[in-house]
């Protein structure tokens, strides 16, 4: 076998045996919730701009994009818009790499806040982004955003904003259709649905209501999906287990 195959190869058997490591799993759910109560995920940036995510995830996206290739990644929800500029700087690499030379990301969000969005406007990978401002799952809005991906051909999703099952489910409906055969659509913060409920008392989501439960209810219509089960397996620390979900 081809040293490249063998290395693939083995990393293969080692992940199937990680993903039946119950111990790991466990000090892995409780270091998530203990980081938890630290707002983990609040104090990183990407490119100078806060990026609400966990590293983990971070990478597995880096992995997606440099293997999907899109010309348009869609994202619900900027906040500070770390992760736009992120996934610019990614189709920037890509385009380096022999990827698509126009490729852009294209955010929405219901409340682009005045300081974020001069921020990410002065920022050199602005020239890859735009961005839409209403709610992710109004009608005119997810016309607006259909009517803006007509040209592309390659595109990838990605769910971020109001966490509640409803809403999640909506995005789903209204923006998984966009989704390239070999892309993927992901959902965060699926990993509510394992956490206690004392994490979510201010919100409108918790156990129950969720992106996890969004995706279950999504999945049993849509088999032209699949959850990245080797993603989750390999990650073991994300807020998006299950939530991987690649368009066959
Ligand atoms: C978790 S933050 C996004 C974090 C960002 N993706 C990142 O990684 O840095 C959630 C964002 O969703 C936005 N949001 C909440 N409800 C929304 C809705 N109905 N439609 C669009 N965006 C919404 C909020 O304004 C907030 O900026």
């Amino acid at each position: 076998m081809p040293p490249e195959q063998q290395f693939k190869s083995e990393c293969q058997v080692e992940l199937t045996a990680m993903a039946h490591d119950t111990d790991l799993r466990g000090l892995s759910q409780t270091w998530f919730v203990t980081a938890q109560n630290h707002k983990y995920s609040y104090h990183f940036t990407w490119q100078g701009r806060p990026i609400i995510q966990y590293p983990q995830d971070i990478l597995a996206m880096q992995e997606i994009i440099f293997q999907v290739k899109p010309d348009l990644i869609i994202e619900t929800g900027i906040a500070h818009g770390g992760s736009l500029i992120f996934s610019a700087s990614m189709l920037e690499l890509n385009a380096i790499c022999g990827g698509p030379q126009n490729a852009r990301v294209l955010g929405i969000d219901i409340d682009i806040r005045e300081h974020n969005r001069t921020a990410i406007e002065a920022h050199p990978m602005s020239k890859r982004i735009s961005m839409m401002q209403g709610s992710s799952i109004a009608p005119d809005m997810i016309a607006a955003v259909h009517d803006f991906a007509k040209p592309y051909r390659n595109i990838l999703v990605c769910l971020d904003s109001n966490h509640t099952h409803d809403h999640v489910l909506a995005e789903l409906e209204a923006y998984a259709p966009l989704v390239a055969p070999g892309s993927y659509c992901v959902a965060f913060d699926t990993v509510i649905e394992h956490m206690s409920e004392e994490h979510f008392l201010d919100r409108p989501w918790g156990k129950g209501n969720n992106p996890m439960t969004a995706v279950d209810a999504f999945l049993q219509n849509h088999p032209e999906f699949v959850i990245d089960e080797m993603m989750d397996a390999k990650l073991m620390i994300s807020v998006a287990p299950r939530g991987y979900l690649r368009r066959k």
